[in-house]
């Protein structure tokens, strides 16, 4: 088989290294994930995954090294530009315009996403922001605000505010943080179903029953560096991944 005949991945990370002044966060990182991968990132406090996401998202520049997505150079683009071809962020804390109900706070991220001309008119809008609703299993609390939304539900609302984007790479940061293991497990249905289409997942997770269910592929990073990736199993098994975790 050529190079040629070999799917090109959806995100390609390239040599990235991010320094702030002397210190140096991530150091020379290259990953391709491809379209559809459920891809876990795990690593001890401090060894560099939300620097790594936030290079990716556009967040943070890297110092060096290249981010692209399909082929196309990410690396100059600025956020909402990289949001606008595809890269969706749920946030640690969900951050909803709280007086609005969860309806309307899906309008407002398709009305961004309309940018792209997607979506015309406020009928379709309506629609289609219900739709993505239903999927989160969210239509239910269509009208309510979203200050009395409880922690799942808020989370929930995050997922499907970043669904709005039409997303081809979604990245998940401690999502799960704060919620009960039943609570979890239901978020964790729902980003495995999403998963299951055609949009890639980085999921940042400390719960590791978490990890190991969600994940196809797994990267530990230990500071700043790829200490091991693969198979989930795999990865937990490794004695470099044991002891970052340890401590020792
Ligand atoms: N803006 C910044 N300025 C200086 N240092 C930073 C900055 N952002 C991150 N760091 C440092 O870079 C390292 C990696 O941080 P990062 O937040 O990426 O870790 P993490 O793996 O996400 O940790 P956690 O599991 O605690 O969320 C840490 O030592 C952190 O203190
Ligand atoms: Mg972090």
């Amino acid at each position: 088989m050529t190079d040629a005949a070999m799917p090109e991945p959806l995100l390609r990370v390239e040599s990235l290294t991010k320094s702030f002044g002397g210190f140096v966060a991530l150091d020379n990182i290259s990953v391709d994930i491809r379209k559809g991968e459920r891809f876990g990132l795990i690593g001890p406090n401090g060894s560099g995954k939300t620097t790594l996401v936030n290079c990716i998202s556009g967040a943070l520049r890297p110092s060096r090294g290249r981010v692209s997505l399909a082929g196309e150079d990410l690396t100059p683009l600025p956020p909402n530009q990289r949001a606008r071809r595809g890269i969706a962020r749920s946030f640690q804390i969900p951050r909803p315009f709280r007086s609005m109900t969860v309806l309307e706070n899906l309008m407002v991220a398709l009305d961004f996403a309309a940018g792209r001309g997607v979506l015309e008119s406020a009928a379709h809008r309506r629609d289609a922001a219900m739709s993505i609703l239903t999927r989160i299993g969210l239509a239910p609390k269509a009208g309510a605000l979203a200050t009395a939304l409880t922690q799942v539900d808020l989370r929930k609302m995050e997922l499907a505010r970043a669904l709005a984007m039409g997303p081809k790479l979604l990245i998940s940061d401690e999502a799960m943080a704060g919620l009960s293991h039943s609570e979890v497990d239901e978020v964790l249905d729902l980003l495995m179903s999403l998963g299951g289409e055609d949009i890639a997942i980085i999921m940042i997770e400390h719960i590791m029953q978490a990890v190991m269910r969600f994940s196809e592929r797994v990267m530990c990073l230990d500071a700043g560096r790829i200490i091991a990736i693969g198979a989930p199993a795999e990865v937990m098994a490794n004695a470099r991944v044991q002891e970052a975790y340890l401590g020792v």
